[in-house]
């Protein structure tokens, strides 16, 4: 049995995450690995029932609560969902993770980054993804079908700011856990670069670092 591996996608709104985590899901499955995908927030019954009070257009709350309720979110998966699937070898592919919040929550909507940073570690407690692989595009599509997309312009340039941020916050601290990847060209271009940093990871020597 292989070692459990969890891997996150993150980036603004609109820039091809889920296709990526599709596309990457496939190769694995076809390369006898087959992942444990999640996204969030959701990916339990819970979450799913906090994602619809979170995304639903009409709801207005404050941003802490939305912080709160984010966490609450990672919290179920975390523990219901990622921590046995690593335990048990798995490899785990997270549509978003902690990183989320701090673009959206801190960087967005301005809940002071310890706050965001408490919520994440109690969400979390301290485990870490082995490769967060930061997705980013020219030109964003957005839908605008959820209560985050219809933000205005400048929370979303705001996130993508953050998102730009956070990457040189992580390689100037030398996390070599962190890779971003600009969109340059078609989504199976993009999915060849997330092969390139995937690939080692599941071939290196050493156990998770929890
Ligand atoms: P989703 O439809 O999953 O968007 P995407 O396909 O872009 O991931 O909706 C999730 C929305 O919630 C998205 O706008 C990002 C936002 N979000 C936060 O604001 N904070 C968080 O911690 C997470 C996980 C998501």
């Amino acid at each position: 049995m292989g070692r459990g591996r969890l891997i996150v996608f993150e980036g603004a709104d609109g820039v091809g995450k889920s296709t990526q985590v599709g596309l990457l899901a496939d190769w694995l499955a076809a390369a006898g690995r087959e992942p444990v995908v999640v996204r969030e927030p959701g990916g339990t019954p819970v979450g799913e029932a906090i994602r619809q009070v979170l995304l639903q257009p009409e709801h207005v709350m404050a941003p802490l609560t939305e912080t709160l309720l984010f966490g609450a979110a990672r919290h179920e998966v975390v523990e219901r969902v990622i921590r046995p699937a690593l335990a048990d070898g798995r490899v785990v592919l997270a549509d978003r993770f902690t990183l989320s919040t701090v673009a959206y929550q801190h960087f967005g909507a301005g809940v002071p980054r310890e706050r965001v940073d408490t919520v994440n570690a109690w969400a979390t407690g301290g485990l870490q993804p082995d490769l967060t692989l930061v997705l980013t595009a020219p030109t964003p599509r957005l839908t605008l079908q959820d209560r985050m997309e219809q933000r205005d312009a400048g929370f979303h340039a705001r996130v993508r700011e953050g998102y730009e941020m956070l990457s040189r916050e992580h390689c100037s601290s030398r996390h070599h856990r962190l890779v971003v990847l600009a969109q340059a060209g078609d989504a199976a271009h993009v999915a060849a670069a997330v092969l390139d940093a995937v690939r080692p990871l599941l071939e290196g020597e050493g156990g998770r670092r929890a």
